[in-house]
């Protein structure tokens, strides 16, 4: 396939950050991702300029550097400033946080103190349930909820496991610390492939030497100068 011979069908799905397209290829869907942003599960609002841009390609190029260390991704192609083709998923239910440093719920919930680097990294699974409020759930819950079975869920520990161990050396390397991300996974053609995107949206990225966030963080909390979060990861990591 090539950037021209996939038509752009009707709207399947219309997230908080991305619209989700058919295409003429029935194993094919177009990703668009948007400038809105939303946090506390949507109760607030706004818009963050040239993010939909920004994370298409910083996704883009997230999900190819994956797929060389043997990471099966839904991404197939960049197909313009916002638009990114992908397999069509079957969305397993279930968001995987894996956490290096404490921040957010972390902090909130269990009392950990804020930039503390746990001495393992911490696997968590939510259910992907905007009028539940997305709660944590366990294995146990996640089998008996019918959102995957056992052997899948391990699949996605794993490959989650593996996925920090590569994205927090590359990012260490850009001289930011990856505090701690969400993945969806889904499944396709009897394999299971990561989808949604990596992006500031989706990661806690604060500089190395300052701690400085350049992520979502400073939307939600209106910490100020967030499009320019997001630039400075994109130079950062794009050049
Ligand atoms: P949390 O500390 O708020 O639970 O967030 C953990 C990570 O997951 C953080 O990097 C932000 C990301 N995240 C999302 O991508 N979507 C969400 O809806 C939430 C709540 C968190
Ligand atoms: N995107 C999520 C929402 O609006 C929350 C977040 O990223 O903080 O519900």
């Amino acid at each position: 396939m090539s950037k021209g011979t996939l038509r752009k069908g009707e709207l399947l799905y219309e997230g908080k950050a991305k619209k989700v397209f058919a295409t003429d290829h029935p194993d094919l869907i177009i990703q668009e991702f948007k400038d809105d942003a939303t946090a506390f599960n949507a109760q607030k609002k706004g818009q963050i300029h040239n993010k939909g841009v920004i994370n298409n390609e910083l996704a883009s190029h997230f999900f190819q550097y994956l797929e060389t260390f043997g990471i099966q991704t839904h991404f197939v192609e960049k197909l313009s400033e916002r638009e990114m083709a992908c397999k069509r998923l079957e969305i397993i239910k279930i968001e995987v946080v894996m956490r290096n440093i404490a921040a957010g719920t972390l902090v909130k919930r269990y009392g950990f103190e804020e930039g503390v680097e746990l001495p393992m990294p911490i696997t968590e699974l939510y259910l992907k349930n905007d009028a539940l409020g997305d709660p944590l759930i366990n294995d146990d819950h996640a089998v008996v909820l019918n959102l995957a079975s056992p052997e899948e869920i391990t699949f996605l520990k794993q490959t989650a496991w593996k996925i920090n161990a590569i994205l927090r050396q590359y990012f260490l390397s850009k001289g930011l610390k990856l505090v701690d991300f969400k993945l969806e996974f889904g499944r396709h053609n009897g394999l299971i492939l990561l989808g949604d995107e990596i992006s500031p949206d989706t990661c806690r990225l604060w500089d190395r030497d300052t701690n400085k966030k350049l992520d979502k963080d400073r939307f939600r909390f209106d910490l100020g100068e967030v499009e320019d979060a997001y630039c400075e990861v994109r130079n950062r990591v794009l050049g």
